[in-house]
């Protein structure tokens, strides 16, 4: 006799499948969430190190050692900036957290990858001027900084929110 029961096991593996497929879903919706607020504060992060670099550089606020620290939180932050944008986050894919990441981002990967880059390198030239002792340079860095830094990539891929 080759046929077996089937009836309850088949119900009971489509319940299984279907409840793993709402598991997944919800934690996906949780991770996305959450790595919107952990990019957002990292920006936020971004922001504060540059008031920091801005405020030593217009305003003769602080040292050259807090400034090199800053400007070694945005060089570490660009690196690590690419793994909090993972496809499906962007402002339409979640509106919970609000967020201004635009859909091209993953369209444009490439030229999101290199505008990380060049915050990178920006960053760390404005670090070495800091740990050379080199003040008068800090302020013409700091432009830089925030036009190719941090504009470059707002410009294309960022929508300012209320
Ligand atoms: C490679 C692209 C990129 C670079 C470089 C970048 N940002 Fe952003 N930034 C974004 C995107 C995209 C958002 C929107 C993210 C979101 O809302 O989830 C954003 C949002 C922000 C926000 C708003 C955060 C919030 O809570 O809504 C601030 C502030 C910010 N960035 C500051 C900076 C500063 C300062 C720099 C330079 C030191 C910088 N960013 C560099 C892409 C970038």
């Amino acid at each position: 006799m080759r046929l077996r029961p089937l009836g309850m096991l088949s119900v009971a593996a489509v319940l299984a499948a279907g409840g793993l497929v709402v598991a997944g879903e919800i934690s996906q919706a949780q991770d996305a969430s959450a790595i919107i607020k952990e990019r957002q504060e990292m920006m936020k992060e971004n922001g504060n190190a540059m008031k920091t670099i801005g405020g030593y550089a217009q305003a003769g606020v602080g040292t050259l050692e807090d400034v090199s620290a800053a400007a070694g939180t945005l060089a570490q932050n660009a690196i690590d900036m690419p793994d909090l944008f993972p496809e499906g986050t962007s402002m339409t894919d979640v509106t919970d957290p609000e967020n201004g990441a635009k859909p091209v981002i993953w369209e444009k990967w490439d030229e999101f990858l290199g505008d990380a880059d060049a915050l990178e390198f920006e960053a760390l030239k404005l670090k070495e001027l800091a740990d050379n002792g080199n003040a008068d340079a800090i302020s013409a860095q700091f432009e830089i900084l925030g036009t190719e830094g941090c504009g470059g990539c707002h410009q294309t891929f960022r929508q300012k929110l209320d």
